[in-house]
């Protein structure tokens, strides 16, 4: 196995981080990283905010209910970014473009580019020895973190990224069978191997070495999807002129 997957197969969320600031060359490098991802059509639709003001970054923790939104070595804020596609255009272009731009197709292309601006930042980190935890608890108050940041119309906060030295090391969280993810030329449904999933991981939530409890993958999803959730994200979306058509 070479280093990069043996990278990728590593990974789990760090919940606890160090008191130890990423250093410039680590950020540079992660920022980099997150750069050279694929981009839909060149569009490059995303932006990435560091979180380093520490009043800021209370504020962002306190929407998050989460402390390492605040204690951590370094905060990125991931946004889809349309602005800068109309930004040097004249106002007759621009009302002539806006139509297109503000359809669902863009909307994706924006969300698909930050995810994966994200993810590369994600590896890069973990293969510097850092450790990373996605954060769409910022979502729990889109609003209030799109006037934090100040965004411009076009820019929408869809999730943050905590990164910094790890001072726990979780247990590896199993994922689906791949008989249940990856099919050949045709979807198919894989009731037995999601059975055989519960299976395990009722085995690795019980036995786990923090946070332990009686669980199923499948009960995990019922009860997620038996409630209502942030559904003021619609608003907000649309407000900012994405998928809106
Ligand atoms: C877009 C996204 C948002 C997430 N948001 C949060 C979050 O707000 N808080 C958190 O603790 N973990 C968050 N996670 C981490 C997931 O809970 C975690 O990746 C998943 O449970 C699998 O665990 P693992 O990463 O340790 O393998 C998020 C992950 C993704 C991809």
């Amino acid at each position: 196995m070479n280093s990069t997957i043996h990278t990728l197969l590593n990974h789990r969320s760090i919940r606890k981080f160090k008191d130890l600031p990423l250093t410039d060359e680590q950020i540079d490098a992660i920022i980099g990283a997150a750069q050279q991802a694929s981009t839909s059509s060149y569009m490059m639709a995303y932006s990435i905010i560091g979180v380093t003001d520490s009043e800021l970054k209370s504020a962002l923790a306190d929407i998050s209910g989460q402390p390492y939104v605040k204690q951590n070595g370094h905060l990125l804020v991931f946004c889809a970014d349309l602005h800068r596609q109309t930004h040097l255009a004249s106002n007759e272009e621009y009302s002539e473009m806006i139509e297109n731009l503000e359809n669902s197709e863009h909307f994706l292309v924006s969300a698909i580019d930050a995810a994966l601006a994200a993810q590369n930042a994600a590896i890069a980190a973990e293969s510097l020895g850092l450790g990373i935890c996605y954060l769409g608890s910022l979502r729990n108050d889109i609003s209030k973190v799109d006037q934090l940041l100040d965004l411009p119309k076009h820019v929408i906060p869809l999730f943050g990224m905590a990164i910094g030295h790890p001072a726990h090391q979780p247990d590896l969280k199993p994922r689906l069978p791949k008989k249940a993810v990856y099919f050949e030329n045709q979807y198919k449904e894989h009731d037995e191997s999601l059975r055989a999933f519960d299976k395990e991981i009722a085995g690795y939530y019980e036995s786990r070495s923090s946070n332990s409890r009686t669980d199923t993958w499948t009960e995990q999803m019922k009860r997620r999807f038996m409630k209502t959730m942030r559904m003021d994200v619609t608003d907000l979306v649309q407000k900012k002129g994405f998928n809106k058509r």
